[in-house]
């Protein structure tokens, strides 16, 4: 949620800050803005509301020839405090228009430190709470003890701020340095050759370095050519964690798809193999940072999942995993909620926190809920060193690698991956299952890259269904089982890329209301359950499809290649590979993002950025 980049080094800061910028706009794109420092005592700042091409326009018009300096900072923003217009966009100036300010995240008493400036006859010129920021900023590098110091004058600031921020901050008379801050929201350095960068997500600078340092919580840094300083907000020297970023810059880029979605679909085999990989040494399952023993495993007597949207969904396919294999219960609940009611824990309860960002805020506080009430937390994430996992007791990164689409797909697939994961760790402490059945779980797990590319056959014949779905007013979506979550998650994915309305179901719920919405001609996606694994619910739910079918719905059933009796039902079908019923929403997910995906594009949307939504979720 808004990306901020920082730079300072040998090359025309401009290009480099758009550059970073571009590959950051995932993180929000309600506007974007540039400040770069002259070295000659000069501040230049261009912004603009829209996507980062509205800016680019407005360089263009106006002349980027005026933004001559190597040091300078960048911002691309989704919106908190303000509309998404001109003068709400970043980076915000003092009244003396020395100081630039881009800031992410919320400062909760901005209010407070509003009127205080407003009283000192300061006239704020936009409606958000980053502006204080500046003018207080401004003010301590003017006058004071910090006179003159802008680190120290930063510092000064984020001890009175509250609530969750990042801050990247420039002066004019300090035309070599840039300082950033942290609270909560992410902020990592890259160390380059004669340049140094900071940024939300090291995508911004991975084209020129993959060396990077990871700040911690409360941490202020000065960044120069030369390097980098750390302190914490008293002004301590304070340990970063340096590491090198395991990707490059292909990773981050469409490789000749249209969109980094239909990308990311494509490599969700890969996603899968990478976060399995290792996961399984001399007949045990092995978690990463594994910082609970055996013995915390086997004293658990109760599981929370909490997250929030497609990562939640992966939290509902975990339960029906972990509560198998371990005859554990298993509470799934949506992170927002979790905390605000008073949820049982103790120390024998373990919360699986699944985020891909470790960033969601509020999957955040449900992780410092739960470790407030002695639980002992769990963090599945795709971000090294993001604030969930480091906030809680043991991590288990899924290795998607970066997700730039909106829309989670190889990472749903991954969390995925990695709940099971869990759930044979969890039998296997607590001895539910025999080694051998655990070594026999994994390797169907194991097979499962292999069934999500088959299941990537279907793309073409499912795009052309999305094409012919495209002017539906609404679409349903249904499953039993490990198949419900799938269709709550192909309901998401096409209500958050087409915005059309969409539902899912459980089958069986259908008769007590929702079936009163099947009218003629309504497209209905109905997931099967394997007619071996589970034919109880799959008798039960071919008469679902005939209930539904005699009401006039067009029928778009997935289901299992073979299975035969479905086909009557079916106006579409779509065949997925055969795999082992708990594993199944691996491959039947596949289809639903594809026709989301498809029907957006259809219907003229930009499939990576979906109106008003972004990557990352840092507000509550
Ligand atoms: C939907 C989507 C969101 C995220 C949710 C949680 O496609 O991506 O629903 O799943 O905002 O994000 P993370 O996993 O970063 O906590």
């Amino acid at each position: 949620m808004c990306g901020i980049v920082g730079y300072v080094g040998h090359r025309p800061a401009l290009e480099v800050v758009l550059g970073g910028l571009r590959r950051m706009e995932y993180r929000g794109y309600d506007s974007a803005g540039v400040a770069v420092l002259d070295g000659a005592g000069s501040l230049t700042v261009e912004r603009k509301a829209g996507r980062l091409v509205n800016l680019e326009g407005r360089l263009d018009e106006t002349g980027r020839d005026r933004f001559r300096g190597t040091a300078g900072m960048g911002h691309t923003r989704w919106a908190t405090h303000g509309a998404p217009i001109d003068r709400n966009s970043h980076p915000h100036r003092d009244t003396s228009q020395r100081v630039a300010v881009v800031h992410n995240g919320i400062i909760e008493n901005f209010a407070a430190l509003r009127a205080e400036l407003e009283a000192d006859g300061v006239e704020l010129t936009s409606d958000t709470d980053s502006e204080t920021a500046a003018h207080l900023i401004a003010r301590a590098y003017a006058d004071g003890p910090t006179a003159g110091d802008l680190p120290a004058s930063v510092r000064t600031v984020c001890r009175r701020l509250d609530g969750a921020f990042t801050l990247v901050v420039a002066h004019a008379d300090e035309p070599d340095l840039i300082v950033a801050a942290r609270r909560s929201s992410p902020l990592v350095v890259g160390v380059g050759d004669g340049e140094t960068f900071v940024a939300s997500d090291v995508a911004a600078f991975i084209e020129h370095t993959r060396e990077a340092v990871e700040l911690g919580q409360d941490q202020l840094v000065t960044i120069t050519r030369d390097g980098y300083e750390v302190t914490d907000f008293a002004g301590e020297p304070a340990q970063a964690k340096p590491f090198t970023v395991a990707w490059d810059l292909s990773a981050a880029e469409k490789g000749g798809h249209d969109y980094f979605m239909l990308k990311e679909i494509d490599e969700q085999p890969e996603a899968l193999a990478n976060t399995l990989r290792g996961h399984f040494d001399r007949g045990r399952i092995i978690l990463d940072e594994q910082r609970l023993s055996d013995q915390d495993l086997r004293d658990v007597d109760k599981v929370f999942v909490v997250a929030c949207g497609t990562a939640y969904h992966s939290g509902l396919i975990a339960k029906y995993a972990i509560e198998h294999w371990t005859r554990l219960p298993v509470e799934v609940e949506l992170a927002s909620e979790f905390r605000y009611r008073d949820p049982v824990l103790d120390r024998d309860t373990l919360v699986v926190a699944i985020s891909q960002s470790g960033e969601t805020a509020d999957t955040l506080e449900a992780v410092r809920h739960a470790r407030a009430q002695k639980a002992r937390v769990l963090a599945i994430c795709n971000t090294n060193g993001a604030q969930i996992p480091r906030e809680s007791d043991a991590v288990l990164y899924t290795h998607a690698g970066p997700e730039v689409g909106v829309a989670a797909t190889k990472t749903f697939l991954a969390q995925v991956a990695a709940n099971y994961l869990v759930g044979l760790a969890l039998a296997q402490a607590r001895g539910t299952k025999y080694p051998d059945e655990v070594a026999r779980e994994f390797a169907e797990l194991e097979a499962m890259p292999a069934a999500v590319q088959k299941a990537l056959s279907t793309v073409e014949q499912v795009r052309e269904l999305g094409r012919k779905l495209a002017d539906a007013k609404a679409l349903l979506f249904l499953g039993r089982h490990v198949g419900f979550p799938v269709a709550l998650e192909g309901a998401l994915k096409l209500k958050e890329l087409a915005y059309m309305h969409a539902e899912g179901f459980a089958a069986g719920e259908l008769k007590h209301g929702p079936i009163a919405l099947i009218e003629e001609g309504l497209p209905v996606v109905v997931v099967m359950p394997s007619p071996k694994g589970r034919a109880v619910l799959h008798a039960k739910m071919v008469s679902n499809i005939s209930e539904i079918q005699a009401r006039g719905a067009r029928t778009i059933v997935i289901a299992e290649e073979g299975d035969d009796t479905v086909r009557p039902y079916a106006d579409e079908l779509v065949e997925i590979p055969a795999v082992p019923t708990l594993l199944q929403p691996l491959v039947s997910s596949v289809p639903l993002q594809v026709l989301a995906a498809e029907i957006a594009r259809a219907r003229g949307y930009d499939v990576d950025k979906p109106r008003n939504l972004a990557k990352s979720v840092t507000v509550e």
